[in-house]
Order: structure tokens, then sequence, then C-alpha cells
């Protein structure tokens, strides 16, 4: 256990989708295999972190900026991809067995089985192929290629990189995501962190649920930093995602059922996210997306599912009459609900995450056009956070009273024979049945994400090695 506190003193130290949205449209993700020589790589990652900005690309930090960059970089390994460096075996070892084993080999716990299993992935990604995973953020298409440019010169040269694949994503019109939902409201605040761009009434989260080395979010635990030290302090872990959704299914889903329980298609949207479409929370205005008093933007964030006892909120929505208990945002983060093992705020994960493919067109409703969104979602222990929200608040429905057995309705693995929707309204319960799954995974991988000085260190095992 340690004491250490979060400061900005760390910020240059640490990589910066960790605590930063950068809140650019564009992104690459290059997944890269090390090939022939585990040195030219580490001269590649040393390259990254030189300090040389002038000249070369530079891994972005969470330091902050006045001026925005034009485009942002980070880096991922997955445990392949470490031993592909020669990292020490004591090193290797030191790391968490989820992470050893890799996102295809965890993949059925989390529920990516049939058209989402690991060999329906694309781009190597769940192979022992996937070493590194390299991603750029951008302001515009100009930068994105440019920088690819000099990024794919830098992979050839020395022969130290294989580009396995690359997944573009966009941000879409009017921030909407494909199911026409706004993100981007709910992240956690992180204590010693940067402030956060919206108020929240939940406890900010101890640093040490998202960075290696500090308090945990649970008392008194600081979770096993990889060693040695310098390796692991000031790092954290990564789940990447390619989450294809069939918006025409959702939609479909929606046309069809809301007229059958008396709902409006906009309502029934609402319920099964917890939010309407442009992001309006449920919890503050349960009957329109317009509320007469409206909701300033940093208040969009500003709400609990249970009434509070400063009186913030007057209301209490234990039943899940405004936002039902198996809502997408109230399973993947009850807040201060009463779930199992009494820990709806102990489970976080900070999102980053952009669409990708074209806009779902109504008018043309089967393009055959792939669409979906990169997510990655970040966390200190992808066991006790990544994994432990999609086994048992997504895929499962035992964590708390009122769920009937059910899972996510927008993103869990559904199948006509099981699913079912649970809304409780004034009037009882409404229920929604025989829906299938609208979102399935094209590719999954566990990455770590070392801080500056862990790069450092890795870059100059070459020289331990010789
Ligand atoms: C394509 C798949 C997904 C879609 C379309 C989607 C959509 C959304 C939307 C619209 C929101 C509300 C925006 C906000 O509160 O900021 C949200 C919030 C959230 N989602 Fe997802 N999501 C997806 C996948 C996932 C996955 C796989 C996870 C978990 C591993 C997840 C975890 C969360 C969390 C933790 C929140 C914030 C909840 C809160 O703090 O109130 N989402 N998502």
């Amino acid at each position: 256990m340690t004491d250490l506190k979060l400061s900005d003193s760390q910020f240059p130290d640490i990589q910066g989708l960790i605590l930063n949205t950068y809140k650019m449209p564009l992104v690459r993700h290059f997944v890269l295999q090390i090939i022939n020589s585990a040195d030219a790589a580490k001269d590649f990652i040393g390259n990254l972190v030189n300090g040389n900005s002038a000249s070369s690309l530079q891994i972005t930090t969470a330091s902050s900026s006045n001026i925005k960059p034009d485009y942002c970089l980070n880096i991922g390994f997955t445990y392949e991809g470490l031993k592909a460096l020669k990292l020490r075996d004591d090193s290797l070892s030191s790391f968490p067995k989820e992470f050893i084993q890799g996102s295809a080999a965890r993949a059925e716990k989390v529920g990516d089985t049939g058209a989402s299993a690991p060999e329906n992935w694309k781009g190597k990604l769940g192979t022992p192929e996937a070493h590194i995973l390299l991603t750029l953020f951008a302001q515009s298409s100009h930068v994105l290629e440019s920088v690819t440019m000099t990024l794919r010169a830098l992979f050839t040269q020395q022969n130290a990189l294989t580009e396995l694949s690359h997944h573009d994503g966009n941000a879409l019109p009017d921030g909407r995501t494909h199911f026409g939902f706004k993100d981007g409201f709910s992240q956690p605040t992180i204590e010693g962190g940067p402030p956060p761009d919206f108020a929240s009434p939940l406890p900010p989260a101890p640093a040490g649920e998202f960075l290696l080395g500090y308090p945990s979010q649970h008392p008194g635990f600081t979770f096993p930093i990889p060693t040695p030290h310098e390796l692991g302090f000031n790092g954290s872990f990564v789940a990447f995602r390619i989450l294809q959704q069939d918006v025409d299914g959702f939609e479909k889903f929606l046309q069809e059922n809301a007229s059958k329980i008396g709902m409006s298609v906009e309502k029934l949207a609402a319920k099964v996210c917890g939010r309407w479409r442009n992001g309006v929370p449920l919890v503050l205005s349960p009957e329109t997306d317009e509320p007469q008093i409206p909701i300033a933007p940093n208040q969009m964030n500003n709400f609990d599912y249970v009434s509070s006892s400063d009186d913030r909120h007057n209301f209490d929505d234990k039943r899940g009459d405004r936002c039902p208990i198996g809502a997408h945002i109230r399973r993947t983060n009850p807040r201060s609900e009463k779930v199992a093992g009494n820990g709806g705020h102990l489970h976080r994960l900070v999102r980053r995450g952009l669409s990708y493919g074209p806009p779902y067109d109504p008018a043309v409703p089967n393009d055959d056009i792939e669409r979906g969104t990169l997510g990655m979602f970040i966390c200190v222990s992808l066991l006790d956070q990544f994994e432990f929200i999609m086994t048992q608040w997504v895929n499962d429905g035992i964590f708390t009273a009122g769920l009937d057995r059910t899972k996510d309705p927008m993103i869990g693995n559904n199948t006509p024979e099981e699913s079912k929707f649970v809304i409780p309204t004034e009037e009882g319960a409404k229920t929604i049945k025989g829906f299938s799954q609208f979102v399935t995974t094209r590719g999954g991988a566990y990455c770590f994400l070392p801080s500056i000085t862990a790069l450092k260190y890795i870059a100059s095992l070459q020289s331990v090695l010789i």
C-alpha cells in the first residue's frame, strides 16, 4: 500500500490519453509486429521519447499545453509485444494474468463468442503477432496522412516493424455516434488529474484506479506494479475494441417495439441508453429531451440514481421509473445504486473512442458497409474493471434487484431466444423480448500503456543486452 498522490508534476511522465480527452476528429490505430530484431524496435520506441520533438514524432504526455497540437500519439504493448522486446523473465511474469493471457484467450469470458469470437477478428488482432498498438489522433486528414507517412518510414527503418493492419476512426456530424446518441459526457474525475469537463456528484476516482503505483479505489489496496518499478509505475492498461454496430437492426428494434409498448421511438431509445439521443440524462428529464429549464452543458453528468444525502436531487429513481435499471449507462456505472458487493462506483473506465465507417442513412438501410466504434477502455486492472463490467454488469443480470437476469440491451450479447429488456413505468413494467445483438466485436487487444520513463527503460534494454 502506498499513500502517493498524483500531481501535475507527474503529467510529463504519463501517456496523455490516460488523463486527457484529446477531442480530435480523426484517429488511426496501427497494429504492429516486431520482426527480426528487438533492438531495432527499441530504437523506434526510443526515438518516440527522446525529447527531440523538433525533428521527430514524440509520444504525447498528459502535460497540458496552451496550444492544441495537430496530432497526439500514444503507444501500447500486448504481452506478446513485451516478450518480443525481450523484457526480462521476472518482468514479464510480474504482469497480471489476464494481460498475459491476452484478449483472445479472455474473449469467452467477456462475451466475445459466435460472430464476436477471435477467429472472426480483423487485422491480426488477437493473434500472437499483434505486438504494438500505436494510436495516432489528428486534427485533419492532411496531418493524419503526413504523420502516417513519417511513421511508416520509421517502421521500416532497420526492418524494425511490420504493419499488420490499421483501423481508422472519425467523428460523425454533430458529435453523434452510430446509434444516434451523443457521447463523451461521463468520464471519471481522477484525483490529482486534470479538471473534468462535466460536473459530477460522484466522489473523484482515486488515481490508482487508472494509474499503477497509487492507492486504488479499494481502501488500503494498491494494485501490484509490474517490475522493475521504472517499468510499471505511472503505467496503465487498455482494452482496445473494434465494435461493429448493426444500426439498421437497432433502428428496426426501436421502430417495431416502441408502438407495441405505447412509447415514442425516441423515448424507447432513451430507455435503452439512459440518455436521450442528444445526451440529456433520463434521470434529470424523464419525459423530454428538451426540458423547459434547459440543462447547462456542464451539468449533463450531474445526476445519480438514488437520492443523495445532500438533497441535490429531490427524487429517487431506485425502481428505475425514469432510467431503467437495465439501461446501458446505468449498468456500466450504477453510481450510488445498491449493487452486489456495494461497488457501484468501484469499477470505472476511462473511455476514449471514435466511430468508424460512414453515418447510417435510413434511406439505404442495408448498405453492407461496416460501421461501429473503435473503443479504448482504460483502467489499472483489466480484470477488476473492464472484464468485471463486461461479465457482471453488461452480460449478466443478477448484480442488483429488478434486472431479471437480463443483459445490456444495447451492447450485450443478446439472442432472440433469451433477450429481455424490462422498462419500469408508473403503470407497471413493460417488457421487450426477442431481440438480437446490436454490437459485434471485430477485434480486440489488451495493451500495457507504459509511462515515458518506462518507454525509455524499454528502449535502453538494448544496451544492457549487448
Ligand atoms: C458500440 C458500442 C457502444 C456504444 C454505442 C456505447 C454508447 C454509449 C453512450 C451513448 C453512452 C452515454 C454517453 C456518456 O454518458 O458519456 C455510453 C456511456 C458509457 N459506456 Fe458505452 N457504448 C458502447 C460500448 C461500451 C462498452 C463495451 C463498455 C464497457 C466496457 C461501455 C461502457 C460505458 C460506460 C462506463 C459509460 C458511462 C456511464 C456513466 O458513467 O454514466 N460502453 N456508452
